[in-house]
């Protein structure tokens, strides 16, 4: 039988799955994220008609997930991406992007050091765990037809940001920048979980000044959690609160307003800390590097703290898509014909 799915093309995606967002990049130029933000069971909620639904319910592998407007389980643990959280998540990202029922071709990332090991080999089981995951099916609980992933190929996180430095798209045309080519980059990504480090010298990665961090903004949102149940003598706070508060600097409880951005570029502070030092360890003072382009959506929350770290950094257009439109264009460009069929 001939269904919908079947007779219309497949649809190309670059699709950064990160520990905080789910950023999607469309080959019309659509870029798309949602937070990285489920947890296993039913939402518990009946909508009543007309009203705009803001959980939805997915299942994989005979387990059942809510996403979307829901206190999240934590997604940085070790093994999430290869889990069913991660699974649903991808599948809500898919299906906000106007994906349902599309067959889909998907480059995604690892972050660098659970891509190669430190001499530059391969992780090859993680890899394919990673590339056979998000080949599983995952069923919306609603009349919507899932979409499928039918080709998924798997790149280091960073590295996608600087295929999309290389690769530009100028009016109708796509352009290998030889000159940007031709020099060393260094790509700086502060993520949620991690901030990956990657160099790329004659269109090969330096392993030895590329690596990742266990650091991110997730690290500065359980501190300024922390710091509001202390002050506020309370036992939990939910997760949607904080990432608020780490936004906006303020806090609402019980139907007040209170100010904590004091507390949040505390922690923060301390992030940026941790990521200077690192980056000098990873880059030096970055002499021998023609460009450090920073990109991940620390890279925004961050933007004051990092701005003369090096003398010839950039940062990104739109950072935290700069790897969802490098895995694109990865798909779209250097992939082979022959993977891809
Ligand atoms: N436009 C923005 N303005 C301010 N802060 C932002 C913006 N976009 C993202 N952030 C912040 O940056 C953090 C990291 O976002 P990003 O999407 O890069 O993480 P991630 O890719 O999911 O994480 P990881 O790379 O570790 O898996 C978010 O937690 C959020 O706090
Ligand atoms: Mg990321």
């Amino acid at each position: 039988m001939m269904t919908e799915s079947n007779t219309v093309s497949p649809i190309q995606v670059g699709l950064d799955d990160g520990y905080a967002f789910t950023k999607v990049a469309l080959p019309d130029g659509r870029l798309i994220a949602i937070p990285s933000r489920a947890r296993v069971g039913m939402s518990g909620v009946t909508w009543i008609d007309n009203g705009r639904q803001r959980i939805f319910e997915y299942e994989t592998e005979g387990a059942m997930y809510a996403v979307g407007a829901v206190d999240g389980a934590p997604t940085h643990f070790e093994g999430y991406p290869t889990s069913g959280l991660n699974r649903v998540i991808v599948q809500h990202a898919l299906q906000e992007a106007g994906l349902s029922g599309r067959s889909i071709h998907a480059v995604s990332g690892l972050p660098v050091s659970a891509f190669y090991k430190k001499n530059g080999e391969q992780r090859r089981d993680t890899i394919e765990r990673k590339r056979l995951s998000l080949k599983q099916a995952v069923q919306p609980k609603s009349e919507r037809l899932p979409a499928a992933i039918a080709f998924h190929e798997v790149i280091p996180e960073a590295l996608a940001a600087w295929y999309d430095y290389v690769i530009v798209t100028q009016a109708n045309d796509v352009i290998l920048d030889e000159a940007r080519l031709s020099v060393p980059i260094a790509i700086v990504d502060i993520g949620g979980r991690t901030t990956d480090y990657v160099v790329v010298k004659d269109q090969g990665v330096v392993h030895a000044s590329s690596g990742s961090l266990q650091g991110g903004m997730l690290d500065v949102k359980q501190q300024v959690a922390n710091g509001i149940q202390e002050r506020f003598d309370l036992e939990n706070v939910g997760e949607q609160l904080v990432s608020s508060a780490v936004e906006r600097g303020v806090v609402r409880l019980h139907g007040k307003d209170h100010d904590v951005a004091a507390l949040v570029d505390a922690a923060k502070r301390e992030l940026v800390e941790r990521l200077y030092a690192e980056s000098r360890r990873q880059l030096g003072l970055g002499v021998e590097l023609d460009r450090i382009v920073f990109v991940g959506g620390g890279t925004v929350a961050l933007a004051e703290h990092i701005a003369n770290w090096f003398p010839n950094q950039a940062i990104a257009e739109h950072p935290a898509f700069a790897n969802a439109r490098g895995m694109l264009k990865y798909l779209q460009y250097v992939c082979e014909e022959s993977d891809v069929a």
